[in-house]
């Protein structure tokens, strides 16, 4: 293909994606916060306690997991030990439509009768067609019973708090030669399970784009007019983070395993991004970029930006035995719901990486 056509090519990709997202916000939007009128279609209705039940209400237990349209809170009765009523706390600010689908799959009387140590362990799968929805309240499902089988709220926020930023060891430098890791620079798809330590993501981090002249601020990968406008997203098994690499930290953004919709998905064969521990997604944050007015201009510069970055990447793997491969078949819009973007950021590439499968 010629360069020209696949700028273009390129280029209306993206303005789809970003179309798409500006899209999904007014939709979002439209469902208006507390539309309790329309999200009253289809939650049980709100019943009092019962004699000798506790209602436990989880609201504010996990503030950082939303639905498609918001926080879904629940709250959970429970009785002699045993869970007797599971509904949605109203009002609140997730997508009518999606509630209707909970509803119709009966996952508020998943867990109806069981005790609770067991419901609060029990599997619960999302519903089809309301994935975002039905993980977060199963979510909040699970905080809750985690409240009624004896944690207080106080210990559950402190961990949720824990589990929501991870701090990262100062990073160390691969002391390969240059030259010998460009002779060893390579993509590769086998990827061991086995995940990696805070330490091994702090140096593949730092190699990525970290801050290497913190008296200009400046990274190891250029960007063009020093906008520095991607964000580092990590994506593992337990959830996806926003890199903080001022503070060499992971943010939790997500609960969510987002690796799946980085990776090949589409010829039948394994999803490799499912395999290795860590999917990296590049977020173009198109308003830190400040190129609205230029989309040929944004979109050129984007890619290059990104590129540099998956080629630092790709260096530092070969220089630590680690296996990579830069994509650019992820699945944008669904990441960028996933992570709750604004509509200015753009999920544009994505980069696996992991131990070399055994
Ligand atoms: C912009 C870009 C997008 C890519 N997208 C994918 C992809 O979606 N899936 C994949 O398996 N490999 C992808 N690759 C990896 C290329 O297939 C790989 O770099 C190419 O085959 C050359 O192999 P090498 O990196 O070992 O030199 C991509 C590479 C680039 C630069």
């Amino acid at each position: 293909m010629k360069t020209s056509n696949f700028l273009n090519v390129l280029m209306a990709a993206a303005l789809v994606v970003l179309a798409a997202k500006l899209h999904f916000v007014g939709i979002c939007c439209g469902a208006g916060a507390n539309d309790s009128s329309a999200a009253s279609v289809a939650a049980p209705a709100a019943a009092p306690a019962g004699a000798g039940a506790t209602v436990i209400d989880s609201t504010g237990l996990l503030p950082g997991v939303k639905g498609f349209g918001g926080p879904v809170p629940v709250e959970v009765e429970v009785k002699d030990g045993q869970v007797v009523r599971v509904a949605p706390k109203l009002p609140n600010e997730e997508t009518p439509g999606f509630f209707q689908r909970l509803s119709d799959a009966g996952l508020w009387r998943a867990w109806d009768g069981l005790p609770v140590e067991v419901a609060a362990t029990s599997r619960v799968d999302a519903v089809t067609g309301a994935t975002y929805s039905s993980e977060a309240a199963i979510a909040n499902v699970r905080a809750a019973l985690a409240v009624a089988a004896g944690k207080s709220r106080e210990d559950f926020a402190a961990e949720a708090a824990a589990r929501a930023r991870i701090a990262l060891p100062p990073p160390s430098r691969s002391a390969m030669p240059l030259g010998e890791a460009l002779a060893k620079r390579a993509t590769y798809r086998d990827f061991s399970p086995e995940p990696l330590t805070n330490q091994e993501l702090s140096d593949l981090l730092w190699a990525a784009n970290g801050i290497n002249r913190p008296d200009l601020g400046k990274r190891t990968a250029p960007t063009a007019m020093n906008r520095q406008e991607i964000d580092i997203y990590v994506c593992r098994a337990d959830g996806a983070y926003l890199w903080d690499s001022e503070a060499n930290a992971l943010v939790r953004v997500s609960d969510a395993d987002l690796r799946g919709l980085t990776g090949r998905m589409n010829d039948g064969d394994a999803n490799f991004a499912l395999v290795a521990p860590i999917a990296i997604v590049f977020v173009i944050d198109f308003e830190r970029q400040k190129m609205q007015g230029r989309p040929q201009d944004a979109f050129k510069y984007a890619s290059v930006d990104c590129g540099f970055i998956g080629q630092n990447i790709y260096l530092h793997c070969a220089a630590t035995g680690l296996h990579t491969v830069f994509l650019g078949s992820l699945k944008p819009e669904q990441i960028a719901r996933a992570l709750s973007l604004p509509p200015a950021s753009v999920p544009l590439f994505a980069q696996t990486v992991g131990k070399p499968a055994k």
